[in-house]
C-alpha cells in the first residue's frame, strides 16, 4: 500500500514548479568539452570532466525520454560544443523518434558551427529544423582572438551548409565592450542578406575566465539606442517563454532579439531546466540549486525512482537568478562555467 509520502505522480503528470510555471523545455549539455575557448566562456586551460563521469548516450536518451513523457515539448542539445561528442548523431537520431510520434515539438541545438559542414544534412534528416549558432564577429582576426584559436571560415562554411540542408539558423552574438561593439550593424546586415535572425546577448558572470568581466560587459540598452539611430526598431509582443525580447528591424524585415539577463528579469515565465552530461539537473541558469539524476537512473531499469527524483527537483526550482556585474563585484556570480549547463 502506498502512503502519502511515497505516492507517485502519474507517469505522464506535467512538471509544474512551486511558482506554478510549467516546465516543458529541457536543455541538455551533452559534453562540457569544446573545440574553441571563447574568452567570455572559458579559461584558456580548462580542466574537463573525466570521460568516466559522463552519462552514456543511451543514458542521456533514457533521461530525455523520461522528461518527454512528463510533458517536455522542446529539447535543445548544447555543450560545450554538442557536435564534438563522439557519436552524437546516434543520440540525435534516436531522439528524433519523439518528433515522429508528436510527443516532442522541437529538437534543436546550440552550436559554435565548427562541425556543421559535416553534420548539417544528417541533422535535418533526424528531424532538426533550426539551429542556433554562436558568432560574435565576421572578422577573421577578431574571431581568432575571441575564440583563442577558432577559424572563422570553418564556421561560415558550417552556417552555409546548414542553410543548404534546409535548417533555419539563428545567430547568437555576445556583446563585448571594445571587442565587437562596432560590428552590430554589419552583423545585422549580413544576417539579413543570408536570411538569419540575430540575437544579441549580454555577458553573464558564470565561471572563472581569464578576462575581467567588468571590462567585457556592455549593456544592451546602449547597443539598442545606437542601432535605433540607424534602423527603425519596432517592439514585438512575441513571447517565446525564452529570455529574449524581440524587435522587428523595419528596413530589413528581420527579427532581432535582445537577451539581457542583467538588465531585464524574465524569470517569471521561465519554462526550462538544464541537464548536464553527468546527469545533474540545474533548476536555474543563475543559481546553484541542482539534483542528481544519475543515481536514480542507474539504480533501476524502470523509471519510478527517476520520476520521483525529477518531481523532487522541480519542487526546488528557484524563483529566479540574481546576477550582478559591477565594479565591486567582478567575481563570477557562480563558480560553474556556461559550458556545464550550455547556457
Ligand atoms: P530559442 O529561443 O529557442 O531560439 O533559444 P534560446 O535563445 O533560449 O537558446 P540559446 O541556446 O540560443 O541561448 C541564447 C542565450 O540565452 C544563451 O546565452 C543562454 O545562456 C541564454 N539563456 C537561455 N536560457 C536562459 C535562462 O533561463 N536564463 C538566462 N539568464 N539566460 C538564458
Ligand atoms: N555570457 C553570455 N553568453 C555566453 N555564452 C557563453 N558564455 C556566456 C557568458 N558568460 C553564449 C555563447 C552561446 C550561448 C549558448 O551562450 O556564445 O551563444
Ligand atoms: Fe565553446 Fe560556445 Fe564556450 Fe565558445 S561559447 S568556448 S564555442 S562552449
Amino acid at each position: 500500500m502506498q502512503t502519502a509520502a511515497t505516492a507517485l505522480a502519474p507517469l505522464d503528470a506535467p512538471l509544474i514548479d512551486p511558482f506554478g510555471r510549467r516546465i516543458d523545455y529541457l536543455r541538455v549539455s551533452v559534453t562540457d568539452r569544446c573545440d574553441l575557448r571563447c574568452v567570455y566562456c572559458m579559461a584558456e586551460h580548462m580542466t574537463f570532466l573525466p570521460k568516466a563521469e559522463l552519462l552514456t548516450l543511451e543514458e542521456l536518451d533514457r533521461l530525455c525520454s523520461a522528461f518527454i513523457r512528463r510533458g517536455v515539448r522542446k529539447l535543445r542539445l548544447t555543450g560545450g560544443e554538442p557536435l564534438v561528442r563522439r557519436n552524437i548523431m546516434s543520440l540525435i537520431r534516436a531522439l528524433g523518434r519523439h518528433l515522429a510520434t508528436g510527443a516532442l515539438e522541437e529538437l534543436t541545438l546550440t552550436t559554435n558551427g565548427s562541425q556543421l559542414a559535416r553534420y548539417a544534412g544528417e541533422l535535418r534528416a533526424a528531424g532538426v529544423r533550426r539551429v542556433n549558432v554562436s558568432l560574435d564577429t565576421l572578422d577573421p582576426e577578431r574571431f581568432r582572438a575571441i575564440t583563442r584559436w577558432g577559424r572563422l571560415d570553418q564556421v561560415l562554411e558550417g552556417i552555409a551548409a546548414a542553410r543548404e540542408a534546409g535548417l533555419r539558423v539563428k545567430i547568437n552574438t555576445v556583446a563585448l565592450k571594445g571587442v565587437n561593439e562596432d560590428e552590430f550593424e554589419s552583423l545585422l546586415a549580413w544576417c539579413a542578406r543570408n536570411g538569419h535572425d540575430l540575437t544579441l546577448i549580454e555577458t553573464m558572470p558564470l565561471g572563472e575566465v581569464d578576462a575581467d568581466r567588468t571590462d567585457q560587459y556592455l549593456p544592451l540598452s546602449t547597443v539598442r539606442a545606437r542601432l535605433a539611430q540607424r534602423f527603425t526598431l519596432t517592439d514585438l509582443s512575441l513571447v517565446t517563454g525564452g529570455p529574449a525580447r524581440y524587435v522587428r528591424v523595419e528596413e530589413t524585415g528581420q527579427q532581432l532579439g535582445f537577451i539581457t539577463p542583467l538588465t531585464h528579469n524574465f524569470c517569471e515565465s521561465c519554462n526550462r531546466v538544464r541537464l548536464t552530461c553527468t546527469g545533474r539537473l540545474y533548476l536555474c541558469l543563475g543559481q546553484e540549486d541542482s539534483a542528481d539524476l544519475r543515481a536514480p537512473l542507474r539504480a533501476s531499469a524502470d523509471d519510478a525512482l527517476l520520476d520521483q527524483a525529477i518531481d523532487a527537483a522541480i519542487g526546488i526550482k528557484p524563483k529566479g537568478h540574481d546576477f550582478v556585474i559591477d565594479r565591486r563585484n567582478s567575481r563570477p556570480a557562480l563558480a560553474r562555467h556556461m559550458s556545464v549547463t550550455g547556457g
